[in-house]
């Protein structure tokens, strides 16, 4: 699903309101920057992470989607399936016994410890009423100072070079009951507010009044079951794994390095939630490692154990000391997402949900580790959105995703390539039992970034792969040549000017003149737009005669031959869409340099949103038009496209730094400069307006302009920007939310 349908489901399921949906959308449930900078100091932004949400949690009989904030793949889908599993047999049960926050007072200097302790223990309840009227709406909540204990300190409390001693020291425990509050200020607050009178009752100095984060009176605990005969897996029986995972805790529990790790594991999935509910993870992480060392080794969290019907038995116990309310959760819009999403208003209850996360999280990670281990999943994961973005067929996903992993090159590339290769195999099974062949060859479009025009004059451009966007299938037959195009699967009743003569060119280059073939073309990018459809027809027609003859023609020799076909459709085309279109990676593209093409190692790619004017261009008409312009006034047109060359150049750095702000107004000043040399049009300024009033850092129009299409870049804000040239009547070809690798 794409970002917006998943808030559809979940809308329409009830998990979230309509008016919350909305928000999201928009992308109006961020902290704004006003907010942030009452939050803490010298703000100079907002910092993103992913949201995401974790389905099929069964809780004390009741499902949960779970808020997760986390920018480590995995883990969202380790959740997910864990959660998955255990609801079959029950799901979790969850134990919140007590939730009080210890604040802690240390009192040096006092005549005699054993006095000391006995006139706490007499004024105890003096000191917890003097620490309630400190806090009266606590009290008024039902909440409050409800308890003290006294310990004391062994330690040396006279100087660095004081031997450790017992006598002179003690230290408070102030127990607090902070309700649905984390409670850090309330306590701290109760702390600082009883020292005098301590020193008074004692003798002795407070020396410091704080709370403790090892949060031991707010102890949770999670349990679920497991079937022994759900965690069969590749040729391992349910047993074996079992068994393993049982190991794995004794690893665990008895030796530090294991158990950090495994800990940390758990952590993943607690976190997660305790940063998408705006709880202080710090302090969760805290308190659950001093937990884990509370006997004195460090251990594990979690026990996995054989129940008596040998099924697989976890358990979870930490301390959890979390909030639903507090400054710096009512101050981020994006926390009362999560909580109604997890559809709680009470801190008990988000503990709760957290430990069963925790140990949802614990059984993904060992059952990973002790079968095909943890890698296979994350790339297996990659793999899936890789295979996505190659616009794969549901019927062929799962071969190609298959592939990728076993290729270990998993890159959008490859997958247009594999799945080339798997739908060729459907394709002679699909011919045996009659029905038509599929594909045989692939190519790009492009969208240029920055540079188009100034690239044919020589200087730099930086154009993005739109992978997957022509496909092309041949097949000898009768004795004449036919060519068919289905544009966006409608078939056009005239098949597009230059194609017949494009594919005499291609046959006559490779030797099959004078032959018949069924050539058929599908595009699901329009023509004559600026988006490289006639060089991705031409690779895609090459690629498709290159697979049915086996001809061996190597990519170079591909994009040779794609240019000689741009060159008859475009007259002087700079050679990037067929580079593009061939290779269907990044680049930044210079005809005049030594190395032509440089390809931009991308590691994601970028939040663009693509759409369409409606109204067809000609390249061959517009570069002309530039060229006669140039001509006339060749100085200042070239001081134009020196500039276009160093926008090209800056904005490749900041596109694989991923540093979008830079490369939006780098856009926008490019856009400028197109308009300065005449090819938008009012329609391309309205469109690039409504996308930047919409959340685009930058917009332009892409390609040879006069009509055609614009690129826009809206990290957080694709959906509202593309659902804003929707709604204007402009039609969005593609809108890219989810970044991934792109080969
Ligand atoms: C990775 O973030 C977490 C794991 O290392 C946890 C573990 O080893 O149990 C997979």
């Amino acid at each position: 699903m794409t970002v917006s349908e998943r808030i559809d489901v979940l809308t329409e399921r009830r998990w979230l309101d309509t008016a919350t949906a909305a928000r999201l959308k928009r992308g109006a449930a961020l902290l704004p920057a006003e907010r942030a900078d009452r939050m803490i100091e010298n703000v100079i932004g907002v910092f993103g992470l992913p949201l995401a949400v974790a389905p099929n949690f069964l809780i004390n009989g009741r499902d949960y989607v779970v808020p997760m904030v986390v920018e480590e793949a995995s883990v969202v889908a380790a959740v997910s399936a864990s959660a998955k599993l255990a609801r079959a047999s029950g799901g979790f049960n969850v134990d919140v016994g007590e939730s009080l926050l210890v604040g802690q007072v240390l009192v040096t200097g006092v005549p005699d410890a054993d006095a000391a302790m006995s006139v706490i223990e007499r004024e105890a309840e003096e000191l917890i009423a003097l620490a309630n009227s400190l806090q009266p709406n606590l009290v008024a909540r039902g909440g409050g100072a409800r308890g003290m204990d006294i310990f004391r300190a062994r330690f040396p409390t006279g100087g660095a070079t004081e031997e450790p001693r017992d006598d002179n020291a003690i230290i408070l425990h102030l127990l607090v009951d902070t309700r649905d509050a984390m409670g850090a200020n309330t306590v701290n607050t109760m702390c600082e507010g009883i020292a005098a009178r301590v020193e008074e009752l004692t003798s002795g100095t407070v020396v410091m009044k704080i709370l403790s984060n090892l949060a031991d009176r707010s102890l949770v605990s999670a349990s679920t079951t497991l079937p022994v005969s759900a965690l069969a897996e590749r040729g391992r029986t349910g047993e074996s794994v079992r068994d393993a995972i049982v190991l794995a805790g004794h690893f665990a529990d008895s030796d530090a390095h294991r158990a950090a790790t495994h800990n940390k594991g758990i952590m993943n999935g607690i976190d997660a939630v305790a940063i998408a509910t705006g709880n202080d993870w710090r302090a969760i992480e805290a308190g659950a490692h001093a937990f884990a060392a509370r006997t004195g080794a460090y251990r594990s969290l979690t026990t996995w154990t054989v129940d008596s019907d040998g099924n697989l038995a976890g358990r979870l116990e930490l301390p959890l000391k979390v909030g639903v309310v507090g400054a710096s959760i009512q101050a981020n819009p994006a926390v009362a997402v999560s909580l109604e999403l997890a559809g709680t208003t009470a801190s008990a209850e988000l503990a709760g949900l957290m430990a069963a996360v925790g140990l949802a999280q614990n059984f993904a990670a060992l059952r990973a580790l002790v079968t095909t281990g943890i890698q296979e999943g994350h790339m297996r994961l990659h793999a899936r959105s890789v295979a996505a973005s190659a616009d794969t067929p549901p019927e062929h996903f799962e071969a190609v995703v298959d592939r990728l992993v076993q290729s270990g090159e998993i890159k959008v590339r490859k997958a247009a390539e594999l799945l080339s290769a798997v739908s060729a195999g459907g394709k002679s099974a699909a011919r045996e039992s009659g029905r038509a062949p599929e594909v045989h060859g692939r190519a790009a479009g492009k969208v240029i970034m920055m540079g188009e025009h100034a690239a044919v004059f020589g200087r730099q451009a930086v154009a993005l792969p739109l992978v997957s966007a022509v496909t092309a299938s041949v097949r000898e037959c009768g004795d004449r040549t036919t060519l068919e195009f289905l544009d966006d699967d409608q078939p056009l009743a005239q098949p597009p000017a230059g194609l017949g003569e494009l594919a005499d060119l291609v046959m006559g280059r490779l030797g099959l003149a004078g032959r018949h073939f069924q050539v058929r073309v599908q595009s699901s990018v329009p023509r004559a737009s600026g988006l490289g459809s006639s060089a991705a027809v031409a690779v895609a027609v090459i690629r498709a005669f290159n697979h049915v003859f086996a001809l061996g023609l190597s990519d170079e020799a591909v994009n040779d031959l794609a240019y000689a076909c741009e060159k008859l459709a475009h007259g002087n085309p700079s050679g990037i869409d067929n580079t593009v279109a061939t290779y269907g990676e990044a680049v930044l593209y210079c005809k005049e340099s030594a190395q032509p093409i440089r390809t931009l190692e991308l590691r994601e790619f970028p939040p663009i949103v693509i759409a369409s004017s409606g109204v067809q261009s000609s390249t061959k008409q517009q570069v002309a038009a530039v060229a006669g312009r140039h001509a006339a006034m060749p100085a200042r047109y070239n001081a134009i496209f020196d500039e276009m060359d160093r926008i090209s150049a800056e904005g490749a750095a900041a596109l694989v730094r991923q540093d979008y702000g830079t490369l939006g107004i780098l856009m926008n000043l490019c856009h400028g400069l197109l308009n300065a040399i005449g090819v938008s049009t009012p329609v391309l300024e309205r469109m690039v307006d409504i996308a930047r009033e919409n959340g685009a850092v930058g917009a332009k129009l892409t390609g040879a302009g006069g009509g055609g299409c614009i690129v826009a870049l809206c990290p957080g804000t694709a959906e509202q920007v593309a659902l804003a040239l929707r709604d204007a009547g402009y039609g969005v070809i593609r809108h890219v939310t989810r970044t991934v690798a792109p080969g």
